[in-house]
This record gives structure tokens, C-alpha cells and sequence, in this order.
């Protein structure tokens, strides 16, 4: 059984409860979203072939740092860094390091700032120089996948309708879906429930309310859905190798669809694509 909770009075630890927000806390989350995605925008020039993801983490330590906010995924459950920097097969979480980005890669950079008490999550792919046309193709679906699953959003839908948008469209473009990671109930608690499949049927899942906030964050795969995570406890991959992509934005329901508070002012959602 499914249970709403006013968010203003509720307390702030995950139960299982879904969370509905006021007017106040969208202007909280649409201030901290729109500071990750000017973060996320700032990183367009920067990734090119030669640049660490090390030089990555720095940049956007110190991005919040001048923001007045702090990267939420530091020290989270023994993660150490400020950004997740997941190259080529790596499905998410990967962690940055001093190995400079080569013509070619594909990069997902995932930020969470943590702003006045609310999260904003949200990460885009970027292109490392040239790449080729299967990385740019499974870019486009993947940012499509995303955007599908956005267009499913409103009140009296359930989540599954997301996921069914998804995986509908990610697997007519032969491309699979990774079962292992979802989107997620963000606000003042960074991961809250309920959990946001990226794969279903529309009959499944929790009806959705106005006021809820969560992101939706596909990974597609150009192979098998199968990921393993790395001895390093946080490295995700896919099991065959394959290359894999991710897009991700915060959304609040509104009375007819759906509020994206992570578009990039800039018109930078797609680095590197049209
Ligand atoms: N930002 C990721 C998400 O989209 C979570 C990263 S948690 C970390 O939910 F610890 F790996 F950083
Ligand atoms: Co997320
Ligand atoms: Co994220």
C-alpha cells in the first residue's frame, strides 16, 4: 500500500512514503536544480580530449563552493569525491581520477548540489573530441529515452508509464536497459522514495500526485542490460563491454504534466549534439 505524506510536516528520513511538496519547496528545488545545470553547462568547454576527471571534481567542488552550495554525493555512504565521471562502459558511478579524457570517449557527468536544504540532481553525456557515430546514435537515444519518460509525467498516470515510454523506445532502437539503477524521490533527502523504473508496464508502480518531485536517469546500453559494479564497491559496468549512456533530470509534478527544474539556461542539455 502506497501512502502520500505532506512534505512541510513529515519527517526526514525515507519510510516509504511519497512525499508531496508545496510551492515553497519548488522554488527551493528549482534553485538548486538550475545551479547544477549552470555547473553542468560551465563543464561544455572544459571537456576535452587531455582534461582529468580529477580537474573535473575540483572545478565543480569549487562551482559550489562560489554558489554557496556543497556537492551532495561527498562523503555520501563513503563516496569521496565531489561529481561521478562514468566513461565509455561505464554504466555510473564512476569515480574521477588523474587519467586525462581521449578523442573519442563519451563521458557522463552526474552533479548534485545541495542548496538551502534541496537537491538538485542531474547529468548529462558529453562527447571527448571526435567520437563515433555509434557513441553520438546511442547518445541521441538515450537523451530520446529521457525526454519519452519526461513526456509520461502527470498527475493520475503511475510511474510505470515512464518506464514503459522508455524501454519502449530504447529497445525499437535495439538498445537495452539497465534494470540495476533508478531514478529516484529527491528534495531534501537526496535518494527518497518512491523508486523510478526506467523499464514496465504504465499499470505499474504508484500513481503519480501533483507536488511529487523525483528524477528520472536512464542508462542504455548498445549491448545486454547486465551490469557488475568493480572490486572499488562503486564502479558500475557493463558486463559485455558495451558502450552505455545516461541523461538525467529533476522533475516536479505539476497539475498537468510536469516542471523540468534541470534544463540548462543555456540550451546545453545535449552536449555535443544538435
Ligand atoms: N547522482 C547520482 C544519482 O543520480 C548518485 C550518485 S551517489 C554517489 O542518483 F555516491 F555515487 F555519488
Ligand atoms: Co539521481
Ligand atoms: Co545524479
Amino acid at each position: 500500500m502506497v501512502t502520500y505524506i505532506d512534505a512541510a510536516t513529515a519527517p526526514l528520513k525515507n519510510t516509504g512514503a511519497i512525499r508531496l511538496y508545496d510551492a515553497e519547496a519548488f522554488e527551493g528545488m528549482r534553485r538548486a536544480c538550475q545551479l547544477t545545470a549552470r555547473c553542468l553547462d560551465a563543464l561544455v568547454p572544459m571537456v576535452k580530449p587531455g582534461v582529468t576527471t580529477a580537474a573535473i571534481d575540483r572545478f565543480v567542488f569549487e562551482f559550489g563552493a562560489d554558489h554557496g552550495a556543497l556537492p551532495a554525493t561527498l562523503n555520501y555512504r563513503g563516496y569521496k569525491y565531489s561529481v561521478c565521471t562514468s566513461i565509455n562502459h561505464v554504466v555510473c558511478h564512476g569515480m574521477p581520477d588523474d587519467k586525462p579524457l581521449r578523442d573519442g570517449d563519451i563521458v557522463n557527468i552526474d552533479v548534485t548540489f545541495l542548496l538551502g536544504g534541496w537537491h538538485g540532481d542531474s547529468s548529462r553525456m558529453y562527447p571527448v573530441g571526435q567520437i563515433k557515430r555509434a557513441a553520438e546514435r546511442l547518445m541521441e537515444v538515450t537523451y530520446e529515452c529521457l525526454m519519452r519518460g519526461i513526456g509520461a509525467v502527470r498527475p493520475g498516470a503511475r510511474t510505470g508509464a515512464i518506464g514503459e515510454a522508455i524501454q519502449t523506445y530504447a529497445e525499437a532502437e535495439r538498445c537495452s536497459v539497465v534494470r540495476d539503477f533508478c531514478g529516484h524521490g529527491v528534495g531534501r533527502l537526496f535518494h527518497d522514495s518512491p523508486n523510478i523504473l526506467h523499464y514496465g508496464k504504465a499499470d505499474e508502480g504508484p500513481e503519480m500526485r501533483e507536488g511529487m518531485i523525483f528524477t528520472i536517469e536512464p542508462m542504455i546500453n548498445l549491448g545486454k542490460p547486465h551490469v557488475k559494479v568493480l572490486s572499488d564497491g562503486w564502479t558500475a559496468v557493463t558486463r559485455d563491454r558495451s558502450l552505455t549512456a545516461q541523461y538525467e533530470h529533476t522533475v516536479g509534478v505539476t497539475a498537468t504534466g510536469c516542471e523540468i527544474f534541470t534544463l540548462s539556461p543555456a540550451g546545453l542539455d545535449r552536449p555535443g549534439l544538435g
